[in-house]
C-alpha cells in the first residue's frame, strides 16, 4: 500500500464502523444468552469474523439480515463442542476472552491462531484461571492452548498486568461457575464487558475505591437476550482524528463515536496539545457513551504523558507517535512496556519507522521520546509486521510527507476493512 501527500486538507463526514471492543463482547454475549437478539453495526472485520466463526462452530445459529445480525442464544450451557479446533487469526481479544469462557464448558477444546497470535503471551490469562481449577495447557505460554473443560470453582483473583482481555475473560469463566467469583482490578481497564452483561442482566457488581475495582459476579444465573446497537470505535476514528490535525485546511466530522472514559485517553492527550477538537450530541447508547466529534487542523505542541495513560489508551500510542512528530516541542510516553506484545512490539516499530521517517526518536526503558523535526524523509518501507494499527498510523504519516510504501497492509481488514476507501472520500491519498 502506497500513502501519498495531500494537497488540500480532509474534509468532510468519514463513516467509522463499529467498534471492535464492543463487537467482539457483543457476539460472545449474545450467544450465551437465552433467546434471540439483534446487533447492528457490528464491525465486519477479520478479528470479529473469527469470534462468530468460533460461536458457529459451537452451534450457535448467527445469521446477517438487512445489515444486522440475528443471534439465536444458547443459554450459558448451550455451547457445543467445536467440531475443529476454534481458529482466532490475529484476534487476541477473541483469545483471552474466549480461554476464559471455555475453560468452564462441559468440552474440551483447542485455541489456535496465526503467525503473530501465535507469538502473543497466553499464561496472562490461564495463570490467573487455574486459581479457579481451570485445566489449561498452553504451548510454551503461547498458542496452541488446549482447554479441558471442567466445572470452575469460585475464588478471589486479582488483575495483576492492566488488560481488560484478562478481566473479561475472568468474568465470562466466573458467569459459569457456582457463587461469587471477586475480580480485583488495580487499574481501571476498559468496561465494555461489564456494562454489556449488567444490560443482560448478569449478577455481576462493581465497588471501586481509590487504588482498586472489585467486580463481584454471581455465577450461573442465565443471561436474557437483548438487542444491540454497537457506536463507533474511538480507536479507529483515532486516525482520522490525527490526519485532520495535522493536516493544513482540513475540517472532518465523525459521528456516533464511542467515549467510554475507560478509553478516551487519546482525546485527553490531544487537547494537552493543543488540538482543535469538539465534542457534540453526547448521548447514552446502551450505556456506553457516545458524541459526534468535529475535528479541525491544529498546530500541535509536544506533550509528557505518564504511565498512568497507558491503561486508557494502548491502542493509541502509534497514531499519537505521529501527531507528536508533528509538534513543536518534543514529547515523552511513559509506561509503554505492554504495547511490545500487542499485535506487534509496537514500541519497537514506532521507533524504527519514526527514525526512517527522519524524526529524533528513542526508547529509554519503557518510555518513548520523540524530538519532532523539520526534515523529514520519504519514500521509505514501513516495517509493520501485520499490524493493522502501525499500517494505518503511518499512512497517516504518508498523508503528510508522503509517498511511504506500507507494508503488509492487508493487516488493516483485521480490524477496519474499508479504511482506504473512507480515508481517500474526504480527501486522503493511500492506494
Ligand atoms: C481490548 C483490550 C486491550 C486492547 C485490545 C482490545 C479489549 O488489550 O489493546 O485491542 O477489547 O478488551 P489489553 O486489555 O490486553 O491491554
Amino acid at each position: 500500500m502506497i500513502s501519498t501527500k495531500i494537497q488540500n486538507g480532509l474534509k468532510g463526514n468519514a463513516k467509522i464502523p463499529g467498534d471492535k471492543s464492543i463487537s467482539h463482547r457483543a457476539i460472545i454475549i449474545t450467544s450465551i444468552s437465552r433467546g434471540i437478539s439483534e446487533i447492528s453495526n457490528l464491525l465486519k472485520s477479520e478479528d470479529v469474523m473469527h469470534t462468530i466463526n468460533a460461536f458457529k462452530n459451537m452451534g450457535v445459529e448467527i445469521n446477517e439480515n438487512n445489515e444486522k445480525y440475528i443471534v439465536k442464544g444458547k443459554g450459558l450451557n448451550g455451547l457445543k463442542k467445536p467440531k475443529q479446533e476454534i481458529y482466532l487469526g490475529n484476534s487476541g481479544t477473541s483469545a483471552r476472552l474466549l480461554i476464559g469462557l471455555l475453560a468452564s464448558q462441559s468440552f474440551d477444546s483447542v485455541v489456535t491462531g496465526d503467525k503473530s497470535l501465535s507469538k502473543r503471551p497466553m499464561e496472562r490469562i490461564s495463570k490467573p484461571l487455574e486459581k479457579m481449577n481451570a485445566n489449561i495447557r498452553t504451548t510454551n505460554g503461547k498458542l496452541p492452548v488446549f482447554i479441558k473443560g471442567t466445572d470452575l470453582v469460585k475464588n478471589q483473583i486479582e488483575v495483576k498486568i492492566p488488560s481488560a482481555q484478562i478481566k473479561s475473560g475472568l468474568i465470562f469463566a466466573a458467569l459459569n461457575t457456582n457463587g461469587i467469583t471477586e475480580i480485583v482490578e488495580y487499574n481501571n481497564t476498559r468496561d465494555h464487558t461489564e456494562i454489556m452483561l449488567e444490560a443482560f442482566g448478569a449478577e455481576i457488581k462493581t465497588i471501586k475505591d481509590k487504588e482498586k475495582k472489585i467486580i463481584n459476579i454471581n455465577g450461573r444465573k442465565e443471561l436474557k437476550s437483548k438487542d444491540i446497537v454497537v457506536p463507533s470505535d474511538l480507536s479507529s476514528s483515532a486516525f482520522f482524528i490525527v490526519a485532520a490535525l495535522i493536516n493544513e485546511h482540513s475540517s472532518i466530522t465523525l459521528k456516533n463515536i464511542n467515549i467510554n472514559p475507560t478509553r478516551n485517553g487519546l482525546l485527553i492527550a490531544l487537547k494537552k496539545m493543543g488540538a482543535k477538537i469538539s465534542f457534540f450530541n453526547e448521548r447514552m447508547n446502551n450505556n456506553e457513551k457516545v458524541c459526534d466529534i468535529k475535528v479541525e487542523s491544529s498546530i500541535l505542541n509536544g506533550c509528557e504523558l505518564d504511565a498512568s495513560f497507558p491503561k486508557f489508551m494502548i491502542d493509541e500510542y502509534p497514531i499519537i507517535s505521529i501527531a507528536a512528530a508533528f509538534a513543536n516541542s518534543p514529547s515523552i510516553f511513559r509506561g509503554l512496556s505492554e504495547l511490545r506484545v500487542k499485535e506487534s512490539n509496537r514500541l519497537e516499530l514506532i521507533r524504527r519507522n519514526l527514525s526512517k521517517c527522519g524524526v529524533d526518536c528513542k526508547v529509554d526503558g519503557d518510555d518513548l521520546f520523540i524530538n519532532p523535526t523539520q526534515k523529514f524523509k520519504n519514500n521509505s518501507i514501513i516495517e509493520t509486521d501485520f499490524d493493522h494499527r502501525i499500517a494505518m498510523s503511518f499512512a497517516v504519516m504518508g498523508s503528510k510527507i508522503g509517498p511511504l510504501e506500507i507494508d503488509e497492509a492487508e493487516s488493516i481488514k483485521t480490524s477496519f476493512p474499508n479504511f482506504i476507501q473512507e480515508f481517500n472520500s474526504i480527501g486522503g491519498n493511500i492506494y
